[in-house]
């Protein structure tokens, strides 16, 4: 791959995700001797003037290969000149990267793919997330896909899964017997995914307010670290077994229906979210459900994931809770022991912690005090996730990219709570600085539980 030669094509070139994450990585990537076969990057939009600024602080050899171009995904003359420039290199490996709202992928795939028959290179495309808006429009998206590409050359991209903090899930489970051991519905007793925002909208009203917090982040982010804390561990490590080994998790988790919607899944809107966007909506800005996965290890094991925006802190963490062992010293001695728990951090730290009960100091006798153990991933930071995922692409590694069925059955999952949610517009309020909604308290409450952070 090191001579391997290559283009980057960016749709949405002038959006939020280009100008924060993708050119800034690759930017630095370039720096660093990562993008040796790069021709050129080109940052496709409708007014790429805006990109001036941008362009004079580049990394003066890297601006070289930086091209600002103007360009309408909607509009048939600008693939006519995409079309004249591709042509420019004759065999370059081809790499369509869609950093752009999901109302435009469509015809995006469809325009780009018909313009590639007149050519013969390699060439890969990535679809950013939320891939579609629902089950009928992901499958409309995989259609068009597979009229123009394989399956090896589409990588849907999840960022979550570039996060070396949730790669470490496996790394963990599958690596060491002491968790492995104990990982199944005979020893935990719920597992929490939370991924809490401090902040709002931040210029992305556009967006957000047509996307919401199920489809934005649990969907796709939280989606994917439980299939991760779920899975089997794949036989082989190859990019098809795998997501063979996600597809059984996420095929396995129970389907509820439309008027089973309120055990399962709250939402909640912040208060002053109408006023910032400046008009009506019904959008959720919080979203929290709960899942089981029917299968041998985790029949009867609540998986709580929760995400939403304008909350007191970020945190992005999981917490698995164990179950209280039988005879507890704790109880038997009239105290109130804690469950143990297994954490990983991802955000803003990245480690796991470990809690547990121990004796205090008095002796064991007394009630037993509980104690963490916190072991940091790395002192010294870790690779940004973006990183990761394209040096992937230019490898052609799809380990870590969403695969068609797989996009579809997440889609399958949360469809029922999309139908129940667009009909029913009382949407709980919360205040901003907050935890999110009390709605969401009691939702959890039912079951005996409450929200972990730890
Ligand atoms: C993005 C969402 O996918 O993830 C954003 O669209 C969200 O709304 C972001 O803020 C969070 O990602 P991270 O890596 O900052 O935790």
């Amino acid at each position: 791959r090191m001579d391997k030669e290559f283009v980057i094509f960016i749709f949405g070139g002038t959006g939020d995700l280009a100008k924060r994450k993708l050119f800034p990585v690759l930017e630095s990537m370039y720096k660093g001797g990562k993008l040796r076969g790069l021709k050129g990057v080109y940052a496709l939009g409708r007014s790429v003037g805006k990109l001036r600024d941008y362009v004079s602080n580049l990394d003066r050899d890297f601006a070289g290969f930086f091209h600002p171009f103007e360009f309408d995904v909607t509009d048939k003359d600008s693939y006519e000149r995409l079309g004249r420039e591709v042509s420019r290199f004759p065999k370059e490996e081809l790499i369509f990267y869609l950093a752009l709202p999901p109302q435009l992928f469509e015809t995006t795939i469809v325009h780009t793919g018909s313009l590639l028959r007149r050519f013969s290179n390699p060439r890969k495309i990535v679809i950013e997330k939320p891939f579609g808006f629902d089950l009928e429009s992901a499958r409309k998206l995989n259609f068009q896909l597979r009229r123009y590409f394989t399956e090896r050359e589409i990588y849907r991209i999840d960022h979550f899964l570039g996060k070396v903090a949730i790669q470490n899930i496996l790394s963990v489970r599958f690596s060491n017997y002491i968790f492995e051991g104990i990982w199944n519905k005979n020893f935990i007793d719920c597992i929490q995914i939370s991924a809490l925002e401090e902040i709002g909208l931040e210029g992305r009203a556009g967006y957000y307010d047509r996307v919401g917090a199920l489809r934005d982040m649990v969907q796709n982010h939280l989606l994917q670290i439980l299939s991760f804390l779920a899975m089997e561990p794949p036989a082989i490590m190859e990019a098809e077994r795998v997501r063979d080994e996600k597809v059984k998790v996420l095929s396995s988790i129970r389907k509820f229906s439309r008027d089973e919607i309120d055990r399962y899944a709250v939402r909640g809107r912040y208060r002053g979210y109408i006023q910032e966007l400046g008009r009506d909506s019904n959008t959720e800005t919080y979203a929290a459900v709960k899942l089981f996965i029917d299968n041998f290890r985790w029949e009867g094991v609540p998986f709580y994931l929760r995400t939403g925006k304008r909350l007191k802190k970020k945190v992005t963490q999981v917490v698995v809770l164990f179950k209280e062992v039988p005879g507890n010293f704790g109880r038997l001695l009239g105290c109130v022991p804690r469950q143990n728990k297994l954490v990983f951090d991802i955000a803003p730290s990245n480690d796991v912690k470990l809690f547990f009960e121990m004796a205090p100091p008095e002796g064991f006798l007394a009630c037993p005090v509980e104690r963490e153990m916190e072991l940091d991933l790395s002192p010294d930071g870790l690779p940004e996730a973006y990183e990761t995922l394209i040096e992937d692409i230019l490898e052609g590694n799809q380990t870590l990219f969403i695969r068609e069925d797989e996009s579809e059955l997440a889609w399958e999952i949360i469809q029922p709570i999309l139908d129940a949610w667009k009909e029913d517009t009382n949407v709980p309020e919360y205040e901003p600085g907050s935890w999110g909604p009390e709605e969401a308290e009691v939702f959890i409450g039912k079951d005996g539980r409450g929200w972990v952070l730890v």
